[in-house]
């Protein structure tokens, strides 16, 4: 119907390109279980006209230099870091992304690091398998409990929404956060109350992050930051890896700045098999996992799929990060 081919970068829930062949497109998609080089990526993408992306694909100046006949980049994430929005802006390219698919399997993956986190879990699992149960210790493994205690988050949107909502619910926890704008519907709701970034710190017995990546936001969680937070605190990132600085992170946790750690996403990732956060006792570490739910998963592929479909249909893209580029198409 449109004759248009679509490359699809990495091996997605099939609904994405059945919903795009069934649209009347041709779909290419790469069947490996690794992501393209950049080269590979570049080579491909000139012989197509919309390109269904995801995070581990570099879609930089240099990329969108030689791509720029691409009508259309949709992203299948709601974080979009990869992707030189200024760029791709400038010559007119419309970017979709799939926000909302994943709030709460990112919620619950940040709410389960956070309790895992605070009873050490993931480590007493390793040492159980290393042998090393021994006897009941009455004075050994302790963990922190969470009742009562405040949430800060930073960066209450969707997906910190979500996590707040847990930890009200299943702990009555107060919740704090920092954000770029107050979210007064969270205040409402949640009883939130927006604080400034020194006081998300100093007061909160638990941090997670949920912001994107950003000029604004990258590196925040530095040693300057973990040394204002709590030496009982639990840090939590499912956002972005880039958010805090990693080698920072291993000191203020060697030092007893803070208590733990629960990631979701490292820096650089894959996070190596020897890196020191992994033989901490107070640190969960996950594959990037969190909006990796069958549910998720499968909405993520068809938003990102109508938003290719339904800009050819419609000149419309239902989740655009630069609406501006369609103004004139
Ligand atoms: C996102 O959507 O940005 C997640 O990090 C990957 O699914």
């Amino acid at each position: 119907m449109y004759n248009k081919r679509v490359l699809i970068t990495r091996i997605f829930p099939d609904i994405g390109a059945e919903s795009l062949k069934a649209a009347g497109f041709s779909v290419t998609v790469w069947n490996n279980d690794r992501p393209m080089t950049q080269e590979e990526l570049i080579e491909k993408s000139k012989h197509h006209d919309a390109l269904f992306c995801t995070l581990t694909d570099k879609i930089d100046k240099k990329f969108l230099g030689e791509c720029s006949h691409l009508d259309v980049i949709s992203q299948f994430a709601v974080g979009y870091d990869n992707i030189d929005i200024p760029e791709a802006s400038r010559l007119g390219i419309p970017v979709g992304f799939t926000p909302n698919a994943m709030n709460d399997a990112t919620a619950d993956v940040a709410f389960g690091l956070m309790i895992a986190t605070s009873r050490k879990m993931f480590y007493l699992h390793k040492k159980i398998i290393d042998g090393g149960w021994g006897y009941f210790r009455p004075n050994a493994n302790l963990g922190i409990e969470l009742k009562n205690k405040t949430l800060g988050i930073y960066g209450l949107g969707r997906i910190g929404t979500e996590m707040a909502k847990r930890c009200k619910g299943a702990y009555n926890m107060k919740i704090l956060y920092h954000n770029r704008k107050p979210n007064e519907k969270a205040e409402k709701e949640l009883n939130a109350r927006y604080v400034d970034f020194n006081t998300l710190l100093n007061q909160s017995d638990v941090i997670s992050v949920h912001c994107s990546l950003n000029e604004n936001t990258k590196g925040v969680f530095n040693k300057e930051a973990f040394s204002r937070m709590k030496p009982t605190s639990i840090f939590i990132n499912t956002s972005r890896g880039g958010v805090h600085n990693e080698r920072d992170l291993s000191e203020a946790l060697n030092a007893g700045l803070i208590w733990g750690a629960g990631l979701d996403v490292t820096n650089p990732e894959p996070m190596q098999p020897d890196n020191p956060l992994l033989q901490m006792e107070n640190v969960s570490v996950l594959p990037h996992i969190g909006s990796g739910t069958i549910e998720a998963r499968n909405e993520m592929a068809r938003l990102a799929a109508e938003n290719i479909i339904e800009f050819y249909k419609n000149k419309h893209i239902p989740h655009i990060v630069n609406p501006d580029t369609l103004k004139n198409k």
